[in-house]
């Protein structure tokens, strides 16, 4: 097999951030190199915490886990997903915890270090929760962060609007400064939005499949309950969108998506429409984001399926 990509996943687990860890462990195309933390769907020390518990269970508690930013930017979070990913992020399973602490690195010099410690363009980076780290990255240390050779963040809405408000994506919707900066900062960022991500059911059929395999299907068995309940509540769907394990099929596989370059401008205001993100979809923007428009979700699920699967015993 040709080299590994390098990659970083930048995540606040949450259920779906979770699987997508699980994902990226399964696949030998990519090599996890670090993982860093962010605000998010839950306080920061309990996604830092369970991002070390959901490694642990992968038997990967050497991938350091660097904690990033607490909050957004400029402006406080009014709330955060509690009520879809469960109080302590991961659907009130106790996953067992790791024997490795927390790197004493912040994340941006984690991911700083790394990214200058290979190749320029050949680290991938996977942002599957607000981008308050990258845009700080972007700031404090923008030699490190044009290094990156890709980015394939889960976020953001071009035809579907919104899942925390009419208009907004969450994880555009948590930092949208962030998400501004990262969007218009020229990095090659691909945008896998609820476009691509609400038809990509992970329904009842393929959780029970889970089950069957081995500790950590099972683990991803129970901490997908929740968010099965929070779907059908939200969505009237009998399974679940796998928001951040589509994103991780992308960085792991490039090109499983269709992606088009767009105008990609995000909502700042403090109104209806902050967190937005309004995609041009009358041309095509040469430097712009690349925007997932079409997806075979069928694939993608059964891709997602067994890999996961595939941890056995
Ligand atoms: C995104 O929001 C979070 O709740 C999920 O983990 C995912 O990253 C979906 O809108
Ligand atoms: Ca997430």
């Amino acid at each position: 097999m040709a080299d590994r990509t390098p990659l970083v996943i930048d995540t606040d687990p949450g259920i779906d951030d979770a699987l997508a860890i699980l994902l990226a462990l399964a696949s030998p195309e990519v090599d996890l190199q670090l993982v860093t933390t962010v605000h998010g769907n839950v306080e920061l020390a309990q996604v830092t915490e369970n991002a070390l518990r959901v490694l642990h269970l992968a038997g990967r508690s050497d991938v350091p886990v660097a904690a990033g930013a607490a909050g957004p930017l400029v402006h406080p979070l009014p709330e955060r997903a509690g009520h879809v990913h469960g109080a302590a992020g991961l659907g009130g399973v106790e996953l067992p915890p790791s024997p490795v602490p927390v790197d004493p690195r912040p994340a941006v010099v984690a991911l700083a270090e790394l990214l200058l410690a290979h190749e320029p363009g050949t680290v991938t980076v996977a942002p599957i929760g607000p981008l308050t780290n990258l845009a700080l990255l972007l700031h404090v240390f923008p030699e490190a962060a044009a290094r990156i050779g890709r980015v394939v963040w889960m976020g953001g809405s071009a035809t579907r609007g919104g899942n925390v408000t009419a208009a907004a994506e969450f994880n555009a919707w948590a930092d949208p400064e962030a998400a501004a900066a990262v969007l218009g900062s020229g990095l090659p960022v691909t945008m896998v939005g609820l476009d691509v991500t609400l038809p990509t059911v992970l329904t009842q059929a393929g959780i029970e499949r889970f089950r069957g395999a081995g500790t950590v299907g099972a683990a991803a068995a129970g901490f997908l309950r929740q968010y099965v309940d929070a779907a059908r509540d939200r969505y009237g769907i009998d399974g679940v969108c796998v928001h951040d394990a589509l994103a991780l099929t992308e960085a792991i596989v490039p090109g499983t998506l269709g992606t088009v370059r767009r105008e990609v401008v995000v909502g700042t205001t403090l109104g209806a429409a902050r967190g937005q993100t309004l995609v041009d979809r009358r041309t095509v923007a040469e430097h712009g984001v690349a925007v997932a428009e079409t997806v075979d979700s069928e694939a993608a699920v059964e891709f997602l399926v067994s890999r996961v699967c595939s941890y056995g015993d």
